[in-house]
């Protein structure tokens, strides 16, 4: 076939999936045992390589990891979609550190403001955690964006988390609807909230733009910038004024929502839908939290080493339900090869990481929810190399320490204060999961009852 000379020997797909079926299809494991760690398909117009191996993936997006830097549209001006060049690489490196400003040994995470967020109903009464969790995660993103803090029921918050909802809900990620074009087939009616919602969103990113320049020019900054749009600014200071543009400090901003709020969210939601399975997982990290811990004071960032159990949790849920079971698309910049295979120019790879993330070889009892996996039996971490939930190589998430930070905090800090459980008469969240932008766990209903008043 016309695929196979693109990448010789690569076994083609026989019969192409209806297109909106193939997500599924490829978390589902009989196919992917039957297709092997590398199969190709044409995808619309893309001639398309699917990775279903660890070691695979690891030439995509490390050893050959320049090769297959490739956007999925160079004309974006955003990081996850932009041409991998010169600027793209000094653009990353900043944001990369203005994220990392407010990792350990930073400044201290204006986080602890919200980490302890007000469930909504603590209480008795059974309710659906998710608008609590995007309000919380929405909160610090802003902090760290543009130094807001508000509080629950600020309007400003309100309008940051309707916007990114309603984006989230209609498309989000561009390289998504190249990749799974049926989502281009909206009711005209979303489109124009899509659009509703952007120009809401670009009003507010301005509106903070403009202020942090005015700011910036009566001479008010610190040594270190205060956030990612400071940083950005003094970036674009630095440099010849078309490098960075208003443009990509805007879509920066822009993305840090788009990459930073449903991802974090997701991840917290589908760990409390796994303990509400798990009770015996729950129960054990809160007594791993009494023991290092306490009750009394509030967890810190410095407390990471001493809860290896927390952390497990937290392993195990990225681990069991990863956010992007597919990556963003990675195209070969360059004739390369894969897997002893000649790839041309031009050639798109997707890694499946539900493949990786469940192979059995690696993960005995992949479907079962087991921290105890990440440690190693004497109350040490164990990382298998085989697990990179958030990428890795030239194009690895800019917004880790950020999103393992946030994690860390969110969970403890919940664990310590509250007990997650069922309705007494409610059925357990179902966990085969939604695939939207992310992959979500449809709605469910808990129980938060204080552990001390
Ligand atoms: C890219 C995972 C949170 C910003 C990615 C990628 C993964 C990922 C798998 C793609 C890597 C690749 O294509 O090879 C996650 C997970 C998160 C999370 C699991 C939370 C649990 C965040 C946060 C931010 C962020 C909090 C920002 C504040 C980004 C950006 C990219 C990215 C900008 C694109 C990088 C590029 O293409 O150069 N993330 N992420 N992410 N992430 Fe995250």
């Amino acid at each position: 076939s016309g695929g196979s000379s693109r990448a010789r020997g690569v076994p083609a797909l026989p019969s192409v999936p209806v297109l909106g079926s193939l997500p599924g299809h490829l978390t589902c494991f009989p196919v992917r045992c039957r297709l092997g760690p590398l199969f190709s398909m044409q995808l619309g117009p893309h001639f398309t390589l699917v990775v279903n191996s660890y070691d695979l993936a690891k030439e995509v997006l490390l050893t050959r990891g320049r090769d297959f830097a490739g956007p999925a549209d160079p004309r974006g001006k955003d990081i996850a979609f932009c041409d991998y060049s010169a600027l793209w690489k000094s653009h990353r490196r900043l944001v990369h550190s203005a994220l990392s400003l407010f990792g350990e040994g930073g400044p201290t995470h204006p986080i602890s403001l919200f980490i302890c967020f007000r469930l909504g109903s603590v209480g008795s009464q059974a309710f659906d955690p998710s608008a609590a969790v995007t309000r919380a995660v929405t909160n610090v993103v802003c902090t760290l964006v543009f130094s807001a803090t508000y509080r629950r029921d600020d309007a400003e918050l309100k309008e940051v988390i309707d916007y990114n909802n309603g984006i989230v809900e209609t498309i989000a990620r561009g390289g998504l609807v190249d990749l799974f074009p049926w989502l281009q087939r909206f009711p005209s009616r979303s489109l124009t909230k899509l659009k509703q919602c952007i120009t809401v969103r670009d009003r507010l990113l301005q509106r903070k733009l403009d202020q942090h320049k005015a700011s910036l020019s009566d001479g008010d900054g610190g040594i270190d910038p205060r956030d990612l749009l400071e940083a950005l600014l003094r970036g674009q200071e630095g440099q010849k004024s078309e490098v960075i543009s208003d443009d990509h400090v805007l879509m920066t901003a822009a993305e840090t929502f788009g990459a930073g709020v449903e991802t974090t969210s997701t991840t917290l939601l589908w760990i409390i839908a796994y303990m509400l399975h798990h009770p015996e997982v729950q129960a054990r990290a809160q007594r791993e939290l009494e023991e290092q811990v306490g009750l009394e004071r509030p967890v810190r960032l410095s407390d990471r080493t001493r809860l290896p159990y927390v952390e497990a949790v937290i392993q195990e849920g990225l681990r069991i339900r990863p956010v992007s079971p597919v990556l963003i698309p990675h195209t070969a910049l360059t004739r390369t090869s894969l897997g002893g295979h000649p790839v041309q120019p031009g050639t798109r790879v997707l890694v499946n990481m539900w493949a990786l993330h469940h192979n059995p070889t690696d993960w005995p009892q992949p479907d079962l929810f087991k921290p105890e996996r990440f440690l190693d039996g004497r109350g040490g971490r164990v990382s298998p190399s085989c697990f990179l939930p958030f990428g890795a190589g030239p194009r690895v998430c800019v917004g880790e320490s950020l999103a393992r930070l946030e994690l860390f905090l969110f969970l403890s800090s919940l664990l310590q204060r509250i007990s997650f459980s069922l309705p007494p008469a409610g059925p357990v969240p179902d966990l085969r999961g939604r695939l939207g932008v992310v992959l979500q766990p449809p709605p469910y209903l808990v129980v938060a009852t204080p552990r001390h008043t």
